[in-house]
């Protein structure tokens, strides 16, 4: 078996397969399809401070190879979610995950990372700051360096877990959001969320999706990803977790060549339930095919 393990801030992965955040529910529902424990990590449900009831519906278009959604942070707040998630996750998997937070305000993210710092089973904390479906909070922290770094840093201060950052790719240029987090003090920065989109109902002549916009995901955002995952290597010097469009081992490996340390899938396990598990047992002969002894090895190895 090759070496597929690859390390996010001294927590050692045995590959680097993550499902991302919205996409896996908080995990345990996948446990009867198969065993969970074969994924590197996962990225539960994004969670704020009190529970949301989600965007209106319809929030869900369809798109050539991919979809647009706008959830609008769909959850059960941070007190059920480690009360009576997390605890149902850790019954069927062993590993330490990924605690994805949102927030309205820069104490929200502060109150939520600090209950999921305490909570047993999270190894990290993913500051999601790129929401595109909600108003006042999300994406609006994501795209300007100052409120960017401002919410990273209180964040920082307030937790001992490594704190790693969801970048939005609905700016002009990402390697200066990168760039402010990582001054700011995050231990990893993940990219890309989803890309602001929309469609039109032509015989209601109005907006697919009730809240008229929402996030592009599936396989035709890989090459915006990809640059995106590309320049921020050349950027920062933390670890990138590489996310957009992903659906193969050949596409794993790609993302890794571009400078992720590791790489989340989403979509896909909207469209293939074991798309996680199919890409896991795809990487070995992947790796054979391309001459890849560890995969860690080639991280950053396009530049
Ligand atoms: O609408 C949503 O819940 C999406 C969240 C995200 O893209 O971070």
């Amino acid at each position: 078996m090759p070496d597929m393990s690859v390390t996010l801030s001294g927590l050692t992965l045995t590959n680097p397969i993550i499902p991302a955040s919205g996409t896996f529910g908080f995990g345990y529902e996948f446990a009867d399809l198969y065993d969970i424990n074969v994924l590197g990590s996962l990225s539960m449900k994004g969670t704020t401070k009190a529970p949301r009831f989600g965007n209106p519906t319809p929030r869900i278009a369809e798109i050539p190879d991919g979809l647009i959604n706008s959830v609008g942070l769909q959850n059960p707040g941070v007190e059920k979610v480690i009360s009576e998630e997390l605890p149902k996750l850790r019954q069927v998997y062993s590993k330490p995950v990924l605690a994805n937070i949102s927030g309205f305000s820069v104490d929200e993210f502060v109150e939520c990372a600090k209950r999921f710092d305490e909570a047993q089973g999270v190894g990290i904390l993913e500051i999601n700051i790129s929401c595109p479906n909600v108003h006042g909070g999300g994406m609006s922290f994501g795209t300007d360096p100052k409120a960017a770094a401002a919410v990273t840093e209180a964040v920082k201060k307030a937790v001992k877990k490594p704190v790693y950052v969801k970048l939005t790719p609905n700016v002009t240029d990402i390697t200066v959001i990168a760039k402010a987090v990582e001054a700011a003090g995050a231990d990893g920065v993940c990219l890309i969320n989803t890309l602001l989109g929309m469609r039109i109902d032509l015989k209601r002549r109005r907006p697919v999706i009730a809240n008229k916009m929402g996030g592009m995901s599936g396989p035709c955002l890989l090459p915006l990803a990809l640059r995106m995952v590309y320049q921020v290597y050349e950027t920062v010097n933390i670890p990138i977790i590489g996310m957009g469009g992903v659906a193969s081992a050949e596409d794993v490996v790609e993302m890794m060549l571009a400078g992720a340390s590791a790489v989340e899938v989403g979509a896909a396990n909207l469209v293939d339930p074991f798309a996680c598990k199919r890409i896991i047992e795809a990487l070995p002969e992947t790796m054979k095919k391309y001459n890849i002894e560890k995969l860690k090895d080639i991280i950053g190895g396009a530049h």
